[in-house]
């Protein structure tokens, strides 16, 4: 098994909160921030609705696997994924490597109020967006929560509260000392 990295990995549903919290963390503690949806839709040089439009969703998921890839050795960092990169094992392991897996969690009315302040989500372009939240998050609970390294729910809280949280839970388990803060 290969050593664990020193990023913080952010995985959670769409409207978790991963974007803003990953941006907060990143002033927080002065390291470079990485997200891989804005990988993918740089190296597709298009937004991620029409790469899923154009290419298909197994073409987004293969570069989302390849930017993950690309994210190795980059040492401490805050690393911000898309909300179904726990799908894939390869994936997950890839994670594992990169550092500290941190799921961000939320109630459903939660994620669903976030979510519908913008359309931006293929997967929740559907008839009833709310039904297929609840059916999408149910099949990918378990496999947030087998990756995950520590959960923080973050209803009800502002970003800056959900990212203070989450680098006094590092500390506790030990692995807050290689994020300096600011
Ligand atoms: C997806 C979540 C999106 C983006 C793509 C697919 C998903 O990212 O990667 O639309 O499968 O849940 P966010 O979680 O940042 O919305």
């Amino acid at each position: 098994m290969n050593k664990r990295g020193d990023a913080i990995v952010l995985i959670g549903f769409m409207g978790a909160g991963k974007s803003s919290v990953g941006r907060t963390l990143a002033r927080m503690t002065g390291l470079s921030r990485f997200d891989t949806d804005e990988m993918v839709a740089a190296r597709f040089g298009v937004t991620i609705p029409e790469i899923f439009a154009t290419h298909g969703e197994e073409a987004f998921r293969d570069a989302e696997t390849e930017a993950l890839r690309e994210l190795s050795g980059k040492g401490q960092a805050i690393i911000v994924t898309g909300g179904g990169i726990v799908l894939r094992p390869e994936n997950v392991a890839l994670l594992h490597d990169l550092g500290t897996i941190v799921y961000l969690s939320a109630d459903e009315e939660t994620l669903f109020a976030r979510i519908s302040r913008r359309s931006t989500r293929p997967l929740l372009q559907t008839p009833n967006p709310r039904a297929t939240l609840t059916e999408l998050l149910a099949k990918r609970l378990p496999f947030y929560r087998d990756a995950a390294d520590l959960e923080v729910d973050t209803s009800g809280l502002k970003h800056d509260v959900v990212a203070r949280t989450i680098l006094n839970r590092l500390e506790e388990h030990g692995r807050g000392s290689n994020h300096p803060e600011r």
